[in-house]
């Protein structure tokens, strides 16, 4: 996997860089770590750990960007029973491959972060529930829980501070929807993995019902580096003051050089695209970028010089989401594209919700007519519609997501699928109706 040109001074990456660096607690406590965990345990109120947090301008790198320190302040004040961390490792977004690499890589820093954000809302036991496909992650964060646990970074009284941190790792079954908090959740307490509806939300009624903080992997990596330079110094880097910090970017698609890439908030799609990526794979010219992942809507090369942080990329009309860039060139058809990326989510929608249920079932069926060559010009009525019957009708935000690619593509592509369709039009394949053998 190639790695981050080291431009920008790095953060999270910056130790896996370092040659011979092998994630173990030696090199980790070599290149500072643990030191923020030191700096805190029973010298620095919880109250105050979380008041940083916020400070810094945190925001989750999950997917929907909430920041971490308001996210933990909705913790009841004074609660007596046991209260939980979930660090969300599930990362199943198409395109997204980061929270891998700092599992990977760097298991102390992960591990770091999550007895910080333990201290900062009074948990003792936080769970890492991770992707099951990540056999090796999960492996090496056994082993770095044992490494912590011998050395006094975890376990009963933490450091000598009198503080109980556990740590335990739980692998998913292999469900992107238990990437979704709640969902995670259920599976965690050995349910099928369905999203709650909320309120209540996982801060007052979470884990067994407990209160509960679920964090995404890099957003807990960051932790330990806010808390040792300070938070002024995180809210400086990117393009503060909403988007603040380094971002981990998972560039994949037909560039030269696929890979994660760390940088600051706030750099344009262009720069990660041509200057850290290495620019389109071919001499042909880009064609289409999903900026955050499966579920954020497509740019153009028009959206070169938007700003990769959260409101910029909003503003234009897509998200940050979970940090995936994938690039396509001229010459990808966009219906296709489409048409891939509803067959995963049709796959793995969980069930629970018709709208989702049912109206994915439909949306496959009719994009693969489409380019199939079978399509018809009301088809393109019959995908809009059926994609603003699921927006927002969803307990979980699945049914966005699950549109974004199709509405999207309809924008600013919306003459490739009439082109296949007067195709089919001309060739007197267009089917009226939709016939049984086309729902499988
Ligand atoms: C369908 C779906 C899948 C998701 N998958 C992930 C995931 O794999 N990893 C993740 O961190 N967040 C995922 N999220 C977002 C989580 O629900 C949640 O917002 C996040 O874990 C919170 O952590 P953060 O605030 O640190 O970003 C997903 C959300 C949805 C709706």
């Amino acid at each position: 996997m190639t790695m981050a040109k080291p431009k920008y001074e790095l953060i999270l990456l910056k130790n896996m860089l370092q040659p011979g660096y092998t994630g173990s607690l030696a090199d980790y406590e070599r290149a500072g770590g643990y030191q923020a965990l030191r700096k805190i345990l029973g010298k620095v109120a919880p109250a105050e750990v979380t008041a940083m947090v916020t400070k810094s301008g945190l925001r989750g790198r999950g997917g929907a960007g909430f920041p971490a320190g308001i996210k933990w302040g909705f913790l009841p004040k004074d609660y007596q029973g046991p209260k939980y961390l979930c660090c969300n490792a599930d990362e199943s977004e198409p395109g997204t491959f980061k929270d891998r690499q700092l599992m990977e890589r760097d298991p102390h820093q992960v591990l770091e972060g999550i007895a910080i954000a333990c201290y900062a809302i009074g948990a003792e036991t936080a769970y890492i529930y991770i992707r099951g496909e990540f056999v090796l992650g999960a492996k090496i964060l056994e082993k770095a829980i044992a490494e912590a646990r011998a050395a006094g970074y975890l376990g009963k009284n933490v450091l000598g501070a009198g503080v109980t941190i556990d740590v335990w790792v739980h692998r998913g079954a292999g469900a992107y929807i238990c990437g979704e908090e709640t969902a995670l959740l259920e599976s965690l307490e050995g349910k099928r993995g369905l999203p709650r509806v909320k309120p209540p939300f996982p801060a007052t009624a979470g884990l067994y019902g407990k209160p509960t903080v679920i964090n995404n992997v890099e957003t807990l990596a960051n932790l330990p580096h806010i808390i040792t330079r300070g938070p002024e110094w995180f809210a400086s880097i990117g393009s503060p003051p909403k988007s603040t910090g380094m971002r981990i970017f998972c560039v994949s698609g037909h560039v030269k050089r696929p890979g994660n890439y760390e940088v600051p908030m706030g750099i344009t799609c262009r720069d990660l695209i041509f200057e850290h990526a290495g620019g389109m794979r071919s001499d042909k010219p880009l064609k289409a970028i999903i900026p955050g992942g499966a579920s954020a809507s497509f740019f153009t090369p028009e959206h070169l010089d938007v700003k990769l942080d959260f409101e910029s990329v909003a503003q234009a009309g897509s998200m940050l989401g979970s940090g995936g860039v994938t690039v396509m060139e001229e010459g990808t058809s966009m219906v296709w594209a489409a048409l891939r990326l509803m067959e995963f989510f049709h796959h793995e929608s969980c069930g629970k919700c018709s709208p989702c249920r049912e109206g994915s079932s439909w949306l496959v069926q009719t994009l693969r007519r489409i380019v199939n060559k079978r399509g018809r010009m009301q088809d393109l009525e019959t995908l809009t519609d059926l994609c603003q019957n699921i927006a927002g009708r969803t307990v979980c935000a699945f049914g966005d997501a699950e549109v974004a690619p199709i509405l999207s593509t309809l924008k600013y592509w919306r003459h490739e699928y009439e082109e296949l369709i007067r195709t089919a039009e001309a060739n007197g394949s267009s089917e009226l109706l939709m016939p049984a053998a086309a729902r499988h």
